[in-house]
């Protein structure tokens, strides 16, 4: 499973990078509202810092504005990948995007229908948002092992991108489903490295060093 860090905090990604874990990065209107920059700023730094998909959105919700934007966004990097929501426009877009080559990622999914429609639009990612599903008491996990079936059903290419992802657990039911992607929040991701046994054992080893004649 890739794993892709879900920041616009060029700090967090660069720490990230540095660990060897991530694969790609994931951005939205929120995140990049949070750096007080300039989306096109932002998404340029992260081009130079990750070598590997970086999905920008679209702004605009009509299919002629979104349509301007992904144009945009393709020119601004190879690695770039247009984020589009799933709307109708949206899906009109991707099929637009697709068949001239551009890279998509569908945002704001929330059924397994949804996500049918996105891979047969040409998505390259379908981004379901499990912890929001878990928020409003549905089981996000198992729309993810829904479409991972569905999608392996008909040989769909579309690769699912599990978002919104808020703790470890997530994590590893996303890898035991075959999500091909999972985009992970800085946070998650240094839990995922955390064990209690790890921290007794460390500090164990470092007393008992102590002690090696020298
Ligand atoms: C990533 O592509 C999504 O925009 C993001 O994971 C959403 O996460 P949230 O539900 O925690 O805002």
């Amino acid at each position: 499973m890739k794993f892709f860090i879900d920041t616009a905090d060029l700090k967090e990604i660069r720490d990230a990078a540095a660990m060897g874990v991530i694969d790609g990065v994931t951005t939205n209107p929120s995140l990049v509202a949070k750096s007080g920059r300039k989306y096109l700023d932002v998404v340029r730094e992260i081009c130079e810092i990750v070598d590997g998909p970086i999905s920008a959105e679209v702004l605009s919700v009509d299919y002629d504005g979104m349509m301007a934007e992904a144009l945009d966004w393709a020119k601004v990097h190879k690695n770039v990948v247009v984020k589009l929501p799933l709307t109708l426009d949206g899906l009109r877009a991707t099929k637009a995007c697709a068949s001239q080559g551009i890279k998509t990622n569908v945002t704001l999914c929330f059924s397994a229908n949804q996500a049918l429609l996105a891979a047969k639009a040409g998505a390259t990612y379908i981004s379901p948002f499990v912890g929001r599903l878990d928020d409003i008491s549905e089981n996000g996990m198992d729309l993810i092992g829904d479409i991972v079936t569905i999608y392996q059903n008909y040989d769909f290419r579309t690769q699912v991108l599990v978002a919104s992802v808020r703790h470890p657990i997530h994590v590893s039911q996303a890898a035991l489903l075959g999500a091909d992607v999972c985009t992970i929040p800085y946070k998650v991701i240094e839990q995922l490295a955390k064990h209690p046994l790890t921290d007794s054992g460390l500090a164990k080893f470092v007393e008992d060093a102590r002690k090696i004649p020298r």
